[in-house]
Parts: C-alpha cells; sequence; structure tokens
C-alpha cells in the first residue's frame, strides 16, 4: 500500500515545481501568481491560522519544532546585553525563548534576573499573529520584555545599524523577494552584528524524504482540516517548503546580501537547517 502511495505521490513530485516562473509572477506554493499577490494571499494564511496555529505547530511535528526552536536559540547564545529583532515573529515563539534562555543564564551566573532589560522586537506583517504573541506574553508574564510591531520583512521598520542579532524563524520562505529581506537583514544589523535563518529545507536521505512527503502532502492538509478547519492553508505551508531553496543556494543568497562568515547545519536529515552569517564590515586581519 505504502508503494502504491508512493508511486502515486511521486508523480505527482516529477512535476518540478520550482520550475522558472515569467517576469512579475512569482511562487505562492505550487502556484504561479502575480507579486502583488502573493503578499495578500500569505496574509490571508496566517490570519486563518493564528488562533491555532501553536497547537498546529505541535500537531504537525509531534512537538519536534520545539526543538528546533530551542537548538536554534541555543546556538544563538543571547546574552543580555545585546538586541535583538526576530522578525516573521508571529506568535513570539523564538521571543519567549530568547528571555527563558537570557533568565536562565542570569539564574547561572547568580546576577539579579532584572539588572538588564530585555531588548526584543517582534516584527511580524501579520496583525493577529501579534495580537496572539501578545496575548500569550501576557499570560506567561512576559509582557514588559518585548515590543511587537507590525512591518514586512522587506521594507524592515527599524533603523539602519540598530541590532545585534536579526532572527527569523519558519519565515523567510513566505516573503515575495528572499534577496530584499536579507538585504534588509544586513542593513539594520549592527557591524559584528549576527543573522540567524531556521527554516525548513530540503531532506538529505533520500529514503526518509519519500515517506516525509507522503506525511507532508497527505497527512499534514487533512490535520489542518481536523484542527484547523483549513485544508488549503495547510496545502500551501507543505508546498511552500519545496519551493524554498537548498541548503547551498540559500547560503548564497545569503553570501550574496552581502554577510561573510556563512553557515548551515542539518536537523533531522535536512527537514529543517539553520543558516547564519555575520555583518563585517572590516574584513577579518
Ligand atoms: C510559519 S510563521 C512563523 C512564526 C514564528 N517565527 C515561529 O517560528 O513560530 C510565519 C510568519 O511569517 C509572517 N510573514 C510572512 N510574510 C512576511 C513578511 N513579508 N514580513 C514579515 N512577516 C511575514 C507571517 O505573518 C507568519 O507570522
Amino acid at each position: 500500500m505504502l508503494r502504491n502511495v508512493t508511486r502515486t505521490f511521486g508523480r505527482r513530485l516529477r512535476v518540478n515545481p520550482r520550475k522558472r516562473v515569467r517576469y512579475g509572477t512569482t511562487h505562492f506554493g505550487y502556484e504561479q501568481v502575480d507579486e502583488e499577490e502573493k503578499e495578500s494571499r500569505v496574509h490571508q494564511v496566517f490570519s486563518s491560522v493564528a488562533r491555532n496555529y501553536n497547537l498546529m505547530n505541535d500537531v504537525m511535528s509531534a512537538g519536534v519544532h520545539r526543538l528546533w526552536k530551542d537548538e536554534f536559540v541555543r546556538r544563538l547564545a543571547p546574552t543580555s546585553d545585546a538586541t535583538f529583532l526576530d522578525v516573521a515573529g508571529g506568535t513570539g515563539d523564538i521571543a519567549f525563548r530568547i528571555l527563558q534562555y537570557q533568565k536562565l543564564e542570569q539564574e547561572k551566573n547568580r546576577s539579579r534576573s532584572d539588572s538588564v532589560k530585555p531588548r526584543i522586537t517582534v516584527c511580524d506583517i501579520n496583525h493577529e499573529m501579534l495580537a496572539e504573541g501578545a496575548r500569550i506574553s501576557i499570560d506567561r508574564g512576559y509582557s514588559s520584555g518585548i515590543s511587537w510591531i507590525c512591518g514586512d520583512a522587506e521594507k524592515l521598520p527599524v533603523c539602519d545599524n540598530s541590532v545585534d542579532a536579526y532572527t527569523i524563524a519558519f519565515g523567510i520562505r513566505n516573503v515575495t523577494h528572499l534577496d530584499k529581506a536579507l538585504q534588509e537583514a544586513f542593513r539594520v544589523l549592527t557591524d559584528g552584528g549576527r543573522f540567524m535563518c531556521l527554516e525548513f529545507s530540503h531532506m538529505t536521505n533520500a529514503m526518509l524524504e519519500r515517506l516525509y512527503d507522503v506525511y507532508s502532502f497527505e497527512v499534514i492538509p487533512i490535520f489542518g482540516e481536523i484542527f484547523a478547519r483549513d485544508r488549503q492553508s495547510y496545502e500551501y505551508l507543505v508546498e511552500s517548503i519545496r519551493m524554498f531553496p537548498a541548503q547551498e543556494e540559500f547560503a548564497d543568497m545569503i553570501r550574496n546580501a552581502g554577510f561573510s562568515c556563512i553557515r548551515y547545519e542539518n536537523f533531522s536529515s535536512g527537514i529543517v537547517a539553520i543558516h547564519s552569517g555575520f555583518k563585517l564590515q572590516a574584513p577579518l586581519a
């Protein structure tokens, strides 16, 4: 039975969805749409999923997204004296982890936990996602540590050279022009500032990839329908993952935006990858 499913499914995937798009158009999942249309379609997706976003993340990944995010923040190792901008920060999952990490570090070092005011800004294009995040932050007692701002990753409402770390988790594949978002990341970072991105990526194990495809295309939309009453948004999410550049290609894009010391690390056989780089205006000696 599994063989039949993968065979049918393989046929569907053999149509290379990453084919070039016409000028002025872009991808929305596997659909080709006008560039202006993509932003509003992405907006609709996240407005629709905002209330169930955290529940669906747990359902779809069996909770593993929490481990990926924990690892991401551990790699970031956020110190209390730095400023952070979490772009496409949605309901605040990364921001909460940064605060939690800083709190634990302060406790370990026996410093007073309120000695340094956290400086974290969450920026997202969608009000509903931000509102859900702000609500959760009050429930968790984090309301004073985070600023929530509405803005587009391609035109950040943030000053040049003003943040020490720019993070983006599961957000960058939704922007229309990846290159513009990366240039904006470079612009807002201070000299020596760090760019870090956690995103779905491309699997490194062909056997597992087949199973992952079946799960993604056949099971996740059903979960979307059951738990969020929204199959289409979850079809888009799955397709958008397949349209995102592979690890090396994305690393090149980060390099082209001006970043140095670019690295990436795969997790769960490449289901996700963490890319990082630094803004270094003077070359390393
Ligand atoms: C999958 S969610 C990720 C949320 C959060 N970072 C997390 O890891 O849970 C993607 C987020 O990207 C936001 N987004 C999409 N396009 C954006 C853009 N152009 N600029 C800023 N945020 C955007 C959506 O509104 C949504 O909140």
